[in-house]
């Protein structure tokens, strides 16, 4: 029999503390869809509440009514269970995570009205999953008219973000030590990375490099599809053929985090393929490096989420007129968005078991202010595009990222992945050892 590898408490309490959040309310979480041949994934909505990775289940939690949890999972099933492995079944659920029912999941349409017939609202995300969205509809239905004449209409569905994205937005001292973990391992990931590399081997072979580290160190899979981006490939931000050959006097740009526990790391370095950054690269990997050092001293509780852009806009801009790479006057190349040629994203995201994680970035159209217990990445990066005439032909080409995953604390910005060097000379050192 299989057991649950993560103790069933952490779930419980997320389910505990909707009691005061959304009283009166029901959660319906599909799992994830199943790509045959594919690992599987579970939603991290569903995840988050239950710890159930199996596919085919539907949660329906609702804080404080009886039943409060019920799982809909596959049955036993000896024959299928031979092809796609142990399920726990309707008791496996009660007795391993915590449910007050297990329900068949084939039951779902008929046992699912009766439940709902109390609550105020539902919490379910639409668009997911066509055939889910369709039995949500015909089940308001049956609510509706299970519902008679009692002034109670059509139950309003709400977007479960509303309340889950703004539980996971803050971690949870359990979650901050999952994040601690994923980013301690893929930061071994990258130093081992940077030693392999040399002029003549294949980004294919560097990503088996990290890959490697990552299951040794039991990882569950890749937080996203690392990106392994030698010379001018790193100008493009989401390269993904990982397929070039790593050239003597190029730098290589990797991007790539593990995930374990469900919670992922997002890391990127640039380093020189050779060992030895060139004039022109360092000038640039100075310029991001600077952006980014600046950004991160200046995080702090309650700094709005949009200045953490301002400040790495500023230094980047200043950075550009002085490489030559944009001429004219810094406020004004700032107010025209002239910087986003060679600077065209965002300075990070929100992390935590989606690379991208939920949460808001914004309330009425405030950057909302930064609390202690968001994580979150710092990723300033320039891309000189190789054909750019404009620019100055030594820096032609040449595409430098440099991204920290931070834990905001009461007293200032944890760096969790500072495991991996930075600083160009210790780059350099690792490179060549
Ligand atoms: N690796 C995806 C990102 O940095 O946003
Ligand atoms: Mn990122
Ligand atoms: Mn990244």
């Amino acid at each position: 029999m299989r057991k649950p590898k993560v103790d069933m408490g952490v779930f419980k309490e997320r389910r505990d503390r909707l009691k005061e959040l959304a009283p009166g309310c029901a959660f319906l979480l599909s799992s994830a869809e199943e790509l045959h041949w594919m690992p599987y994934r579970q939603d991290s909505n569903f995840y988050y509440l239950t710890g159930f990775d199996e596919p085919g289940s539907i949660a329906l939690i609702r804080p404080g009514m009886d039943p409060e949890y019920v799982l809909f999972v596959q049955p036993k099933d000896p024959a299928m269970e031979i092809w796609d492995g142990y399920r726990y079944g309707q008791q496996g659920v009660v007795s391993e995570f915590g449910a007050d029912k297990g329900i068949l999941y084939s039951e779902f349409d008929k046992e699912a009205v009766e439940m709902l017939i109390d609550v105020d609202k539902l919490y379910f995300s639409l668009g997911n999953n066509a055939e889910m969205d369709r039995k949500v509809y015909a089940l308001l239905d049956k609510t509706m008219r299970a519902r008679g004449r009692t002034g109670k209409t059509r139950l309003p569905i709400h977007d479960p973000n509303d309340i889950l994205g703004e539980m996971r937005v803050i971690k949870s001292l359990y979650e901050q030590d999952c994040m601690r973990e994923s980013c301690r391992l893929s930061a071994q990931a990258h130093i081992e990375a940077m030693k392999f590399t040399k002029p003549g081997v294949t980004e294919r072979q560097v990503l088996g490099v990290l890959m490697h580290r990552f299951f040794q160190e039991n990882a569950l899979r890749e937080g996203y599809h690392s990106i392994v981006a030698s010379g001018a490939n790193a100008c493009t931000l989401h390269y993904r053929f990982n397929d070039d050959t790593c050239k003597d006097g190029d730098v290589l740009l990797i991007d790539a985090g593990a995930e374990k526990n469900y919670y992922t790391a997002d890391i990127t370095r640039t380093f020189p393929i050779n060992g030895k950054f060139s004039g022109p690269q360092k000038e640039i990997y100075d310029a991001v490096l600077k952006a980014q050092k600046e950004v991160i001293s200046a995080l702090k509780v309650g700094m709005a989420y949009f200045d953490m852009q301002k400040v790495a806009v500023k230094s980047l801009t200043e950075s550009l007129v002085s490489l030559g790479l944009l001429r004219g006057d810094v406020n004004e190349l700032i107010e025209t968005h002239k910087y986003r040629k060679y600077y065209p994203h965002n300075i990070g995201h929100f992390l935590g078991m989606d690379v991208h994680d939920v949460g808001l970035y914004a309330k009425a159209n405030e950057g909302r202010p930064l609390e202690a217990g968001m994580a979150f990445t710092v990723e300033p990066g320039l891309y000189v595009p190789v054909d750019d005439t404009e620019a100055p032909e030594e820096f032609r080409g040449i595409g430098v990222r440099i991204e920290d995953d931070i834990l905001l604390t009461a007293s200032g910005p944890e760096i969790m992945t500072k495991d991996v060097p930075k600083e160009r000379d210790e780059v350099e050192a690792i490179c060549n050892s």
